[in-house]
């Protein structure tokens, strides 16, 4: 793993607290704007019987799932964050980082209907991980995957990829914690995905029901 892989991962269990208050207080904007409906719903449309939530934080949307009368697990490297989402009430969620994934086909070994990474890729080489993905998915499997929107979130940096520091400094609590995320394009996560063995079936661009910009990229991934 890189060195911002490893700052990414101690960052999340610094950050346990304010960002398990964040996103039950509902302090992020876009989450209520529409990207937690939006994830919510890719699933759902999918029918899944057996859903796994890969990064799930807190574990709201194994919540969410749980309560749409899916069998939904979750995974996440910070045991702050896991011990979060079984104090809310998720028994099926367990310690495991990517590196536990790729590393050992018996970690949430599935086969899953969907697997879920909602906001939760945030390091340079995403590939390996979607490939031992790819591995756990039913034949007719999909793994949906939310992100921020390249465009949108381009700042005033040039479009390409490369690492950035999110602060946290638009959040309504404080994180003690920065992280360092990489940022990537459209055609990055294509080619990732397609480095992976996989391919997009659907990309969606959920809107600010206001504004009318996108709120993030929706990427529905099947095997070939
Ligand atoms: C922005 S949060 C999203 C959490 C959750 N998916 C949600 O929608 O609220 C990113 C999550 O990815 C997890 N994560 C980041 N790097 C990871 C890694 N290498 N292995 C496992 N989980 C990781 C973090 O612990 C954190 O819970």
């Amino acid at each position: 793993m890189s060195a911002p892989g490893d700052a990414i991962i101690g960052s999340w269990s610094t950050n346990a607290e304010a960002w398990t208050t964040a996103v039950r207080e509902g302090h992020i904007a876009s989450r209520k704007a529409g990207t937690d409906a939006a994830i919510v719903a890719a699933v759902r449309d999918r029918r899944p019987t057996r859903a796994l939530d890969v990064g799930c934080g807190e574990g709201w949307l194994v919540r969410a799932l749980t309560a749409l009368g899916i069998e939904a697990h979750g995974s996440d490297v910070s045991p702050e964050l896991v011990a979060a989402a079984r104090a809310a009430g998720s028994a099926h969620v367990s310690v495991a980082s990517y590196a536990d994934i790729v590393a050992d086909r018996t970690c949430v070994a599935g086969p899953w209907d969907v697997i879920v990474c909602n906001f939760a890729l945030l390091d340079a080489d995403v590939v390996p991980l979607l490939s031992a993905l790819g591995t756990r998915l039913e034949p007719d499997g999909a793994l949906v995957i939310q992100t921020v929107h390249p465009w949108m979130a381009r700042g005033d940096a040039p479009y390409e990829d490369g690492w950035r520091t999110e602060t946290f400094a638009a959040f309504a609590v404080p994180f003690p914690a920065h992280m360092p995320w990489y940022y990537r394009t459209m055609a990055s996560w294509s080619a990732s995905i397609a480095a992976a063995g996989l391919r997009v079936e659907r990309f969606q661009e959920p809107l600010h029901p206001e504004t009318g910009l996108p709120l993030s990229l929706l990427l529905n991934v099947t095997r070939p």
